[in-house]
């Protein structure tokens, strides 16, 4: 029994070790303490050696049975190169604890009646409601018999009374619509901007933040709260705000909020669930700042009806964890079409593998899962868990049992309930649409007794001083942006005597955002944006205009869909060029003579370029070779 689990255990860090391996070809790749050995000594100062050697320290900790966090790594005693230090490590670990359930942890509630609620409401102070569910009619759990279904008198003058008294004597809820000098129960105000964040494994991102993070801050409030949500606008160009957990106008209080100042809006949050929040300055801009990055989880908690899981385990979850799936863009043709550079859980790579969230065996999980997108289908599981019940949306009333996964489109949520099984191990999250896991959304949670549990998880990016994000960015492996030229964007160079060459513009981008071209070279530039209503910031509508840094300035009309407009580029030098309406919107042309010598060229091959020749006359002996051993053969047979 004891080597069974021993070698489960080492199995278990093989494969995590497995999960991280890079593919370095030491003995000891699958549990990469080599790896992080060798990290310490020659990259000792980067990014990616300081978040890989805390993941490497807790896998080695939690694979000899010292728990997480112990700082007990010592690489050169645990394993070498001439082993393979998975099973002998384990081995070297001692009797292995056998997972118990912790009696505290786990108290099941008498399920006789597993109707009544077993635990102490949220709100005590709320009244019960009067009228209960209507005969024949399902509980909606929304906000009719309950304190807040009577019409304030002082709504009496709002032109639409007659509406909102209907709304609130419904079997459902009303909508959020409450008149704006409404005072608020809860107040929440994000700041919205561009700038840096750090992703993990050593790369910046330059786009679009919410609090100075991808994703912005966490918003919690309870079914029935009056919520004051105010946008401040701290960027140079103009953001705004949509809220998905308001049933009411939000972009016209929210929307096109410019520079340096802020936006109000008041509404009545009355259906629980999981929603998303983002950047909604208008028109195009829209989709374009929720691709880069602006957006961020708003939970209504249940108020009037339990989930069904904690209604039958009789107390609030042991571990909460609001989980958000995104997506990083390298350029605004990939994130139009959905090519993601990177996916993540809460705004770093990997986050939750370099510090998983610890839980104790038998712990009560609930996970307020939101796949923000912008683009991809999330099918998000957890190895080694079947859901207990998940909550469409995170409406208690869409309650369904059991389950692997749950399948997220943009903005689609749910809530999830599980419990940790009777046994120490990993359990890997992630979206099983692999593809997308391999980019970085995947975490663990890391389950062992008398674990110090992370009690709560929350979606927002991690956060950065100035001072630390410019320590950052001197060490960073890459820095990648949506919509502006990095170190990532090499200059895609033409073939000598190429005369003509044409860009892109596509979400809010051009592509190829860096080119080389001879001079005497026409550039012409194609909006490829759909989107020509509204103007400025609000519009798809794009230019490219520029100069050498001295007084050679060029540019191009402003262009509507399909449209295109031409430069030709006659001096050699480096031509940096923006987007008037969109001045974040950065491309570079430079200008420079070939070093390859394209008369030369010619003069080896007629028209085919010299290096071809060899080529052709090696493939054509090849043939005639094969021809002979083939005749040969046949000869031979016969
Ligand atoms: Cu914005
Ligand atoms: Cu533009």
């Amino acid at each position: 029994m004891k080597n069974t689990s021993i070698l489960m255990r080492a199995a278990l860090g093989c494969a995590i070790g497995a999960l991280l391996a890079t593919g370095h070809s030491a003995a000891c790749d699958a549990c990469n303490i080599a790896f992080g050995t060798q990290l310490e000594n020659e990259r000792a100062d980067s990014l990616i050696a300081r978040d890989f050697r805390a993941a490497v320290r807790n896998q080695s900790d939690l694979l000899a049975g010292r728990g997480l966090g112990s700082g007990a790594f010592e690489p050169g005693a645990v394993c070498d190169e001439t082993k393979n230090c998975c099973p002998e490590e384990a081995a070297e670990a001692g009797p292995v604890l056998l997972a118990s359930l912790d009696p505290s942890a786990v108290t099941l509630a008498q399920t006789d009646e597993p109707d009544v609620p077993a635990v102490t409401p949220r709100h005590p102070t709320a009244t019960p409601g009067r009228a209960g569910t209507a005969p024949g009619m399902r509980d909606f759990g929304g906000n009719y018999g309950r304190p807040y279904d009577r019409v304030p008198a002082e709504w009496k003058d709002d032109p639409f009374i007659e509406v909102i008294e209907r709304d609130y004597g419904l079997p459902f809820p009303a909508t959020s619509y409450v008149p704006q000098d409404t005072e608020p129960d809860k107040s929440f105000t994000i700041d919205l901007s561009e700038g840096t964040a750090y992703i993990g494994n050593g790369v910046v991102y330059d786009g679009f933040l919410t609090d100075g993070t991808v994703p912005g801050p966490l918003i919690v409030v309870d079914e029935g709260d009056i919520v004051e949500f105010i946008v401040k606008n701290s960027g140079s160009i103009p953001h705004g705000a949509s809220i998905h957990s308001a049933y009411t106008q939000t972009s016209k209080y929210l929307g096109q909020i410019n520079p340096g100042e802020s936006g109000r809006v008041v509404f009545r949050a009355t259906l629980p669930g999981v929603y998303m929040y983002h950047c909604a300055p208008g028109g195009h801009a829209i989709p374009m700042h929720v691709l880069f990055g602006q957006y961020g989880m708003m939970v209504v908690n249940p108020k009037h009806r339990q989930y069904e899981m904690e209604k039958i385990m009789g107390h609030k979850p042991d571990i909460e964890i609001y989980l958000l799936q995104h997506e990083f863009y390298a350029n605004g043709k990939d994130a139009v079409e959905g090519l993601a550079l990177y996916t993540t859980f809460n705004g770093k790579l990997f986050r939750y593998v370099e510090e998983p969230i610890m839980a104790r065996p038998g712990d009560y999980v609930r996970i307020y899962f939101l796949n923000v997108g912008p683009n991809l289908i999330s099918t998000f599981h957890i190895v080694g868990i079947i859901w207990d019940f998940v909550y469409w949306q995170g409406h208690p009333g869409m309650a369904w049992p059991g389950g692997q996964s749950v399948l997220a489109g943009p903005t689609d949520s749910w809530v999830i309930d599980f419990r940790i099984p009777p046994d120490e191990g990993a359990y890997t999250m992630l979206t099983h649409a692999v593809g997308s896991a391999s980019r970085g959304a995947i975490g663990l949670i890391v389950a062992q007794k008398d674990a110090e549990r992370t009690a709560v998880v929350t979606p927002d990016g991690p956060l950065h001083s100035p001072e630390e994000m410019a320590e950052i960015e001197a060490k960073a492996t890459r820095t990648i942006s949506p919509f502006k030229p990095t170190d990532f964007d090499d200059p895609v160079r033409y073939a000598p005597g190429v005369r003509e060459v044409n860009v892109s513009i596509i979400g809010n981008s051009f592509w190829p955002k860096v080119i080389e071209i001879e001079p005497g070279t026409t550039v012409t530039w194609t909006n490829e944006d759909v989107f020509t209503y509204l103007a400025g910031e609000f519009a798809g509508i794009h230019n490219a205009a520029g100069s050498d840094g001295e007084d050679d300035f060029f540019g191009t009309p402003l262009l509507a869909h399909g449209e295109s407009g031409s430069h030709t580029f006659e001096k050699e030098g480096v031509y940096d060029y923006i987007c008037t309406p969109h001045p974040y919107m950065e491309g570079r042309v430079i200008v420079k003579q070939s070093d390859i010598d394209f008369a030369e060229l010619a003069a080896g091959g007629g028209s085919a370029p010299a290096y071809l020749l060899p080529l052709v006359l090696g493939a054509f002996l090849i043939s005639l070779f094969s021809l002979f051993v083939r005749s040969r053969t046949v000869e031979e047979k016969a």
